[in-house]
């Protein structure tokens, strides 16, 4: 039966570790790896949404993986002028052996997903970033040698993002202590009654025990009207060095990226030696090599 990875809530924690593992040998053998699970199959890489890193990384991907990437933007496509996301997906199934989608509605790429016939990667909804989220627990466990409760992680901004909802998954799955830190009340529902998962008001509290800082741009694609209020009201959630100091005193800074700096983060602390953030990037592509492998490459 094929499988898709539309948020982690598609992953158990084995199945996690076995991506892990695969990603870190991709990584290790890249340049002479021979391993080509994608060889005589196209994956279709639709976009709605800008994109630098996952689209660079999913091409690359499936290239090193011996596969076609076929970039679709969304927006030329026939579903932006009124073809059903059900129409596509049975179409797109008779000539793929996989879909890796970045779109606005998390409710039609499931729909897309239930349709198809073939293996649906979400690489980012309204709602979800679980590639995303894939590679930054691939980097924590490179700097910390495991992804468990004996992590501290604390994400500052919007509580209600994409980045947020997947961190709190995450937690869920691997039991890292989560303290978001927002002026909203986050989506904890999606913990599942998990105890650690926290939401803190107060920015310099959720610093407390911290390993891993992580933030968001706050303005993300689609809110766009809203800056103003927006750039207003996640101020006082700014990663500087006031807040860094408060966490452990080896802690490192996450980021998904692209970064403001000035505005989520401040400079200093971005382009600090606790920055890991393009080592976050570059796994991207390890990961994902891992997920495609595993989902399209049978
Ligand atoms: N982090 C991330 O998804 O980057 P892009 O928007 O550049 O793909």
């Amino acid at each position: 039966m094929k499988k898709d990875l539309l948020t982690l809530r598609d992953i158990t924690r084995d199945e996690l570790e076995q991506i892990f593992e695969l990603a870190a040998k991709l990584k290790r053998e890249r340049n002479t790896s021979d391993f080509k699970p994608l060889a005589g199959k196209s994956i279709g890489l639709i976009f709605a949404k800008s994109s630098t890193r996952t689209r660079v990384s999913f091409e690359v991907g499936v290239s090193e993986l011996g596969g076609n990437p076929l970039y679709l933007d969304q927006s030329k496509m026939q579903v932006g002028r009124g073809e059903t996301v059900a129409d596509t997906a049975n179409v797109l199934s008779r000539y793929l052996h996989g879909i890796v989608i970045r779109t606005f509605s998390h409710a039609g790429v499931e729909e897309l997903a239930r349709v198809a016939t073939i293996p649906v990667i979400n690489a980012l909804t309204d709602d979800f970033h679980p590639c995303q989220l894939l590679a930054d627990m691939l980097t924590i466990k490179e700097y910390s040698g495991k992804v468990d409760g004996s992590i501290g992680i604390a994400f500052y901004g919007d509580g209600r993002s994409n980045m947020a909802n997947s961190l709190i998954l995450a937690a869920k799955l691997t039991g890292m202590q989560l303290a978001i830190a927002s002026p909203e009340r986050p989506n904890l529902e999606l913990a599942g009654g998990a105890s650690n998962v926290r939401w803190e008001k107060d920015p310099e509290a959720a610093a407390k025990d911290v390993d891993y800082f992580y933030t968001d741009v706050w303005v993300s694609m689609g809110c766009e009207e809203d800056r103003e209020r927006r750039m207003q009201i996640f101020r006082p959630y700014q990663i500087n060095q006031k807040i860094f100091s408060l966490g452990k005193s080896n802690a490192k800074f996450l980021h998904c990226l692209p970064a403001h700096r000035g505005e989520e983060v401040s400079a200093d602390v971005m382009d600090s030696k606790a920055s890991i953030v393009f080592d976050e990037a570059e796994n991207r592509l390890h990961v994902q090599k891992a997920v495609m492998a595993l989902l399209m490459g049978k």
